[in-house]
């Protein structure tokens, strides 16, 4: 029996699960469960990521400490775990005191092999991020790439990790282990990266308190990626325990990640073991990023999807399925609303569970309710031996596709059997044989043929959706008892599902989403976000309220106006009278601008104009619109378009 050990990342808890979070949960408990079916000696470890400024400015902004922020978001992963059918084997919270020892230790090996030491840091910070950048990694405007926010000047002594010293190591490591970044694209920009240049690794601050302590410097807190990265072996118990889960587990089969932070795992991680002399994760997968229907999942879009509320729309498993079929792992996926519906009523209503109703229901009138002997495959005909074959081949193939990390490609391979399946029931017919008395034998071992063929499917579609393959499994007589230990193989023999089980029709296995049905769940689903509470952790509610929608956005006319007239108002300082050109229309308009500007010095420019303001009248002087122009209390510039030419009336986006 092997060892089995697969990680999520630990998530942040300034933000409450979404399908983000519930993407890489969901491909990890199922390749966890996959494992366990096939006999091996799983641990599969998620958890939480506790500290760094972003979570202490967010419990700030909450006006909350810290750990009382961490407390509730982390029972709001746990629930959604629960919901989604998650089996972790532990929990980790990076603020347990376990955790917080085992990075003790682990920083202290990495100070004895003499890799720490303490200097200045001063660079530009990204708190979001919690990452220095240096100036050219920056966007345009000096804005954070990943965040597209502005970063901070931090000037702070710092404990560094000579992470440069693990440069060819690295590269080394890399070249001889072509299964330790996957997918390939990830492992060729990580070999670049690191060919780059490696700089030494600022791994302690000063600036905030939350965090765990540097060991005998308190004034430094732990850069929060070392905590964090820590918890894949604090989980385990730490290194220093040769025999307990470390001994086991260690070094770990799959560290599944987003590709957002492929750069900590497959560079950072590795360098730091290096340094401790402990042997490095196996492989490192960053999958792709999902959009939402085409969008970037983003709380100030509302598009963030909750997963927990799809699940209780459409059922889990079918979340579980769409999630891992959609999208070959790596890949980018779109979460189109659309799209799951389309999966669900074609894969999994029409094709899955049509063969296993009509399978039943045929199964239960021509053979008493019973699952039928096997005549077993000397006297199978043809398409028996067909259908046997293919299963076979499906069954190997999609172990090879479970095994190498390629679930989407599992699934596609078990379709084949799925519609195997229901085409040799149209082929054979047994509607028809049961017509002739002299074919009663052969009705019964076509049945037996296709209850054994969901038997099959029932295991191998189960690490995705273990409780629609129990419900299958019900359905063709093998009853509730120890689901665990019914999930716990894969197929085997043709032919084991044992004669005289008695069958048991039930619901339909995913009930078909009808015309009415889809618009209800569309709707929903994209009004959602209103009462949605992830929108909320970060950024008060009042911030949100102050968005407008493009739509609202649209409703304005702005157009190019040219000044073709400016007077004085009668008795008014402040104001002057404007008469402006929109091309096809002359406009008069009052504008607040007199201390700013002379009559004389605006006739000719051309300025923004607000052209579907309610008209007013100012002073006794009508007001057709408004020229646009900054300034708080008083004006201090027009608004101006940097091509002079531009027409009068044309319209400004
Ligand atoms: N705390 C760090 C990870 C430390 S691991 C030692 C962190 N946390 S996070 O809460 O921001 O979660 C990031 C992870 O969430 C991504 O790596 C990815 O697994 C998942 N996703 C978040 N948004 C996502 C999408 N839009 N699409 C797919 N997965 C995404 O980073």
């Amino acid at each position: 029996m092997s060892s089995f050990y697969i990680t999520t990342p630990i998530y942040y808890v300034n933000d409450v699960p979404h399908l983000g979070h519930a993407y890489t949960t969901i491909i990890a408990d199922l390749l966890a469960r996959y494992h366990r079916a096939r006999g091996d000696e799983v641990f599969f470890l998620t958890g939480t990521d506790e500290h760094g400024q972003k979570i202490e400015r967010a419990a700030q902004a909450r006006k909350e400490r810290p750990i009382e922020l961490a407390n509730r978001v982390v029972s709001r992963f746990r629930e959604s775990w629960t919901n989604l059918g998650i089996r972790n084997d532990d929990f980790i919270r990076t603020t347990e005191a376990r955790h917080r020892d085992v990075v003790h230790a682990l920083w202290r090996r990495m100070n004895e092999a003499g890799d720490i030491y303490l200097g200045e840091y001063d660079g530009l910070y990204c708190v979001s991020c919690e990452e220095y950048f240096t100036e050219s990694q920056l966007a345009e405007g000096g804005l954070c790439p990943i965040h597209n926010a502005p970063v901070e000047h931090l000037k702070q002594p710092s404990y560094f990790f000579r992470m440069s010293r693990y440069q060819d190591r690295l590269l080394q490591h890399i070249a001889d282990n072509p299964d330790f970044i996957r997918p390939e694209i990830r492992r060729n920009e990580i070999r670049r990266f690191v060919e780059s240049g490696l700089r030494d690794l600022s791994i302690s601050r000063t600036t905030f308190k939350w965090g765990i302590p540097v060991p005998d410097d308190p004034d430094h807190v732990i850069y929060v990626w070392v905590d964090a990265l820590t918890n894949y072996i604090s989980a385990l118990g730490g290194f220093d325990a040769p025999h307990g889960r470390y001994g086991t587990y260690w070094p770990a089969d799959v560290h599944l990640i987003g590709k957002d932070i492929l750069r900590h795992h497959a560079v950072y991680w590795p360098t730091m073991l290096m340094s401790a002399g402990l042997p490095l994760p196996r492989t490192i997968f960053a999958h792709g990023w999902w959009t939402i229907n085409g969008q970037k999942m983003s709380k100030s879009l509302r598009n963030v999807v909750e997963p927990n509320m799809v699940a209780a729309d459409v059922g889990r498993d079918a979340l579980r399925y769409f999630v891992a079929r959609e999208t070959p792992l790596g890949s980018d996926g779109d979460f189109a609303h659309e799209g799951l519906i389309h999966r669900i009523n074609s894969e999994l209503a029409n094709d899955l569970g049509n063969l296993l109703n009509r399978s039943v229901a045929m199964a239960v009138k021509y053979c008493e309710g019973q699952v039928p002997p096997f005549a077993g495959e000397i006297e199978a005909e043809e398409v028996d031996r067909e259908l046997i074959t293919l299963a076979r081949r499906v069954r190997d193939e999609a172990a090879e596709h479970y095994q190498a990390v390629a679930p989407s490609r599992a699934l596609e391979t078990i379709w084949e059997l799925v519609r195997a399946a229901n085409k040799y029931i149209d082929s054979t017919a047994p509607y028809k044989l049961i017509k002739d008395p002299a074919k009663q034998r052969r009705v019964q071992e076509v049945v037996a043929n296709f209850l054994e063929a969901l038997r099959w499917i029932s295991l191998m579609v189960a690490p995705v959706m273990p409780d629609k393959a129990m419900e299958l499994r019900v359905q063709i007589g093998l009853g509730t008892a120890d689901a665990e230990g019914q999930l716990r193989q894969w197929p085997d023999r043709w032919g084991d599902l044992a004669a005289g089980l008695q069958l048991q029709r039930g619901e339909p296995l995913f009930p078909r989403i009808d015309d009415d049905r889809k618009a209800e769940l569309l709707a929903k689903w994209s009004g959602k976000a209103d009462e949605q509470e992830s929108t909320k952790v970060e950024e008060p509610k009042v911030d949100e309220d102050k968005l407008i929608s493009f739509e609202e956005f649209s409703r304005l006319d702005l157009r190019v106006a040219e000044v073709v007239g400016a007077a004085a108002v009668e008795g008014a300082d402040r104001l002057l009278q404007l008469r402006v050109n929109l091309g096809d229309e002359v406009r008069q308009v009052v504008a607040g601008i007199a201390e700013a500007y002379k009559p004389e010095q605006l006739v000719g420019r051309k300025v923004i104009f607000v052209a579907n303001l309610k008209p007013a009248k100012i002073r006794g002087v009508r007001s057709e619109g408004m020229i646009l122009a900054a300034g708080e209390k008083k004006v201090v510039a027009l608004s101006a378009l940097d091509n002079p030419d531009v027409a009068p009336g044309t319209k400004v986006r």
